[in-house]
């Protein structure tokens, strides 16, 4: 049976980075256009670190999106220095929804990340007393540590010893990338859940050397292997409800790609809800998206779903070879490429 049309509860993007300045004005209006809310990461540079600091940046994001009703939720960024009060004043602030850990040096702006997790155990207490989730960069670092390894050791030097000292921790165990993170989520309390990006999906290691080194398969955690890749896979068709969209969409202007020590992130606001539902319709789990990309965020956070509802018809276009990202460009994901799925319409219900 084909399905030409397909209608579900809007959807909340629970992994998004907007940037600032520019590009910030040139990525926000893509995703306000389809989700109604969406996790904000806060590693700019220099990081979201405060409350008050979270103010501002919120301000610029509504000042980005003008006249539409997206609402960022916005996060903290970790540190080894941020306080059990600044705890305090972001569960009285009410937008912020959580705190982001990056281990130092994991990626993209993560200098000023917890170098050490001891360091962080009062704020954690607070975090778990506050019901605030920890968002996790899962990746051990350290250069002795293969790349395609780091996911699985965090999960067995960091991960297990923090669940075992703070049980009730929520924690989203952020674009997982391997079969050890999802059978870890799965196996774990209803506090512990997870995100999965449209490229962990769609592609595996071999997508960075298809015809030659492709920078715009590079993000962080990298791809891993296909038996990856298929775990992922049977997760969204399983149904389970530990598992939320969350794109990590990651803009970076198309010379800091293309370089000769490239960024790492992908750009997939652009299309993010027609690419999700193409790989959905590719494995026969249709019926599974809408609980996907709209229920399991929501209820995880302890949100209210969305009231809307959003319509995507089977309907082919091309995504554009580049976008423009303030006075520089940007290679989206699968650019160049024809997807056949569109967004046609949002609705009040
Ligand atoms: O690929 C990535 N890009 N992974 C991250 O964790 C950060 C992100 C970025 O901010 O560019
Ligand atoms: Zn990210």
């Amino acid at each position: 049976m084909s399905t030409n049309s397909i209608t579900i509860t809007q959807p909340d993007d629970w992994h998004l980075h907007l940037r600032d300045g520019e590009a910030l004005k040139a990525v926000a209006p893509f995703t306000a256009k389809q989700f109604a809310r969406a996790i904000i990461m806060p590693n700019l540079n220099p990081p979201v670190t405060t409350v008050i600091r979270a103010v501002e940046y919120l301000d610029e994001i509504l000042a980005a999106v003008d006249g539409s009703d997206f609402e960022p939720l916005m996060t903290l960024y970790l540190t080894d220095n941020t306080s059990p009060q600044e705890i305090i004043a972001a569960r009285k602030s009410c937008f912020i929804k959580a705190l982001k850990l990056y281990p130092a040096g994991a990626t993209t702006n993560s200098d000023a990340g917890v170098s050490d997790l001891k360091k962080c155990t009062k704020t954690l207490e607070e975090m778990q007393k506050s019901a605030l989730p920890l968002l996790i960069h899962g990746e051990a670092t350290g250069s002795q540590v293969d790349i395609f390894d780091r996911e699985k050791v965090f999960i067995d030097k960091t991960l297990i010893p923090l669940t075992q000292q703070f049980p009730d921790l929520k924690i989203v165990f952020e674009h997982i990338t391997t079969k050890d993170a999802a059978d870890f989520v799965q196996q774990s309390g209803n506090n512990i859940a997870a995100t999965i990006t449209p490229q962990h999906l769609l592609f595996n290691r071999n997508a960075l050397f298809q015809g030659g080194l492709n920078p715009h398969h590079y993000c962080l955690p990298v791809l891993k292997r296909n038996s990856h890749q298929q775990a992922l896979l049977n997760i969204i068709r399983s149904g389970s409800h530990k598992f939320f969209l969350g794109t990590d969409s990651a803009p970076h202007a198309r010379h800091k790609k293309e370089s000769a020590c490239g960024c790492a992130g992908i750009f997939s606001a652009h299309a993010a809800i027609e690419i999700y539902t193409s790989i959905f319709e590719q494995q026969n789990a249709l019926d599974k998206l809408e609980a996907f990309a709209s229920f399991n965020g929501p209820d995880f956070y302890g949100l209210p779903r969305n009231s809307k509802t959003v319509t995507l018809i089977k309907k082919s276009w091309q995504i554009p070879d580049e976008y423009d990202l303030g006075p520089d460009k940007i290679v989206p994901f699968l650019a160049g490429q024809t997807i056949n799925w569109s967004l046609a319409s949002t609705n009040d219900t």
